[in-house]
């Protein structure tokens, strides 16, 4: 379906216009896809936030944080045709009196009174309740069923919120209206996983515990926490990123092929991933799980702080910004292959990578040449900064001696013409168009709360200590305990 044939205008709330959310990804994909002529000509965007602006500042504050995002790349004509189409709407989450206010903006709005419409929620998780309630109260999910609302993670801070909070959606909402978001299912290397496994015949019959002896999951990033001291203090690392983004790549790597292309039956098979994670008993958590937070540093060459040296952090935060866990799936396909993830602010280098190790040969046939041992294979899928996929085999080194070198496969997919995006552009223009096959369905939000949350219990009686490492580095030396083997150890470069 084109975006211009859907059939009502249609108005997007953003709730929390000017956070980072909106700032770091909302706003560009937005530029993005007004660039790729994707969004709906009858399409109105309104920034629903607490500063006292009037349109002539937000449009300002737009136009700074694109020139920012995009340099080179901005183009006063686009920025035109996308600051048109906003309208801002001064006002308080918790206040019903606002949300009085949003509907005559959205009534008033070019799109017209009768749209559908679509309420974004990029704020703090401790604000969905709220807004989930203003906006019916408000009648502004009326007519049933032609409004969305797009919920960001962390869903819930617990197992127990996790499940409240989808109370109340369910209460103001039904279950196709709802958009979860987890925007790593929207990058796409993550996606042409699902390709390179399930359209190969020569990949899938490896992909199993006969094969593989284990596999890791990396998402290191430079950055520090930020302006989120508020939010990213009560969260940390394992809340952030390991229970959501990581959990679903390990889902997407672990999956069995799902019968149909289909949104429900994608997500049974991630489901059914997740249900297998062996649980973590308490007295195990040690052994499984590892925490830590960044102390001063160098990060790109650049001496910067601790996270305790943050604004608005107190000096004896034990919240986590590292985080290393090792899980088991139960299942015939995986039993015994450990999983190791791990997750980082202010680490050595951005990085996202999933690699896979695997067996080492059953037969050392060049025990008595220079090779000696022969090295396992790698099958290594990068994520970010750059998306690639190498496969790493051993060949002859040419000469008259027996040895080798490694070579890698390089089966990395873009052109050089094709332009990179990133996976916010993919995902507003599904809920746009009504396409939810990349969204989160709550069972995989309850499972992957089952999965972490023995960790977070153990972890919050925990108050005193926590390790620390020099910001720009890999993370602790002990987060190495967790490997099974003493061959065992994490793939920092591609
Ligand atoms: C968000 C986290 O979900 O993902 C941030 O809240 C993190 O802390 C971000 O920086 C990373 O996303 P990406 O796409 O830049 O890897």
């Amino acid at each position: 379906m084109s975006v211009d044939d859907l059939a009502t205008p249609c108005n997007f709330v953003i709730f929390g216009a000017t956070g980072n959310l909106s700032a770091n990804k909302l706003i560009p994909a937005l530029y993005h896809l007004e660039v790729a002529g994707r969004l709906p000509k009858r399409m109105g965007f309104t920034a629903f936030a607490r500063r006292e602006w009037d349109q002539s500042q937000w449009t300002e504050y737009l136009k700074q944080v694109l020139q920012e995002k995009l340099g080179d790349y901005f183009d006063e004509g686009v920025f035109r045709s996308l600051s048109s189409r906003f309208n801002y709407v001064r006002g308080e989450l918790h206040d019903p009196q606002s949300f009085a206010q949003l509907g005559q903006a959205i009534a008033t709005a070019k799109t017209g009174p009768s749209g559908c419409s679509i309420y974004y929620l990029a704020i703090k998780p401790t604000e969905y309740a709220a807004v989930i309630r203003n906006l019916d109260q408000a009648g502004l999910n009326e007519p049933r069923g032609q409004q969305r609302i797009v919920v960001e993670k962390p869903f819930g801070e617990d197992i127990e919120s996790a499940l409240l909070l989808n109370e109340v959606l369910h209460k103001h909402f039904a279950e196709e209206q709802i958009y979860r978001i987890d925007h790593y299912l929207g990058k796409e290397t993550v996606q042409n996983l699902l390709v390179f496994r399930f359209a190969n015949t020569l990949i899938e019959p490896l992909w199993n515990r006969n094969f593989i002896d284990h596999v890791q999951i990396t998402v290191a990033e430079e950055i520090g926490i930020e302006k989120r001291a508020d939010y990213y203090d009560k969260a940390g690392a394992l809340r952030d990123m390991l229970q959501n983004h990581l959990m679903q790549l390990l889902a997407v790597v672990a999956m069995e092929p799902p019968p149909a292309w289909e949104a429900d039956a994608l997500r049974d098979e991630k489901v059914k991933v997740l249900r297998s994670v062996r649980p973590i008993p308490r007295r195990a958590v040690h052994a499984h799980a590892f925490r830590a937070q960044y102390g001063p540093g160098f990060s790109r060459g650049v001496q910067v702080g601790g996270y305790q040296d943050e604004l608005g952090i107190e000096k004896n935060s034990v919240t986590e910004t590292f985080v290393s866990a090792k899980f088991y799936i139960d299942n015939w396909r995986w039993r015994g292959v450990p999983f190791y993830l791990r997750t980082g602010k202010r680490m050595a280098k951005q990085m996202s990578l999933i690699a896979l190790r695997f067996k080492y040969p059953p037969q050392q046939l060049f025990r008595e040449t220079p090779v000696e041992v022969i090295a396992p294979n790698w099958v290594l899928l990068s994520i970010q900064p750059a998306e690639s996929m190498h496969m790493e085999i051993h060949v002859k080194k040419p000469g008259l001696e027996m040895d080798t070198r490694v070579l890698a496969l390089n089966a990395s997919y873009r052109k050089t013409h094709e332009v990179p995006l990133d996976a916010y552009e993919t995902l507003l223009l599904d809920v746009i168009e009504g396409d939810r096959s990349l969204f989160i369905r709550f069972d995989e939000v309850e499972w992957a709360w089952r999965v972490v949350d023995p960790i977070l219990k153990y972890w919050a009686q925990e108050r005193e200590f926590i390790h620390t490492y020099p910001a720009g580095t890999w993370g602790p030396e002990e987060a190495n305990r967790l490997f099974d083997s003493e061959d065992h150890e994490w793939r920092n470069e591609v």
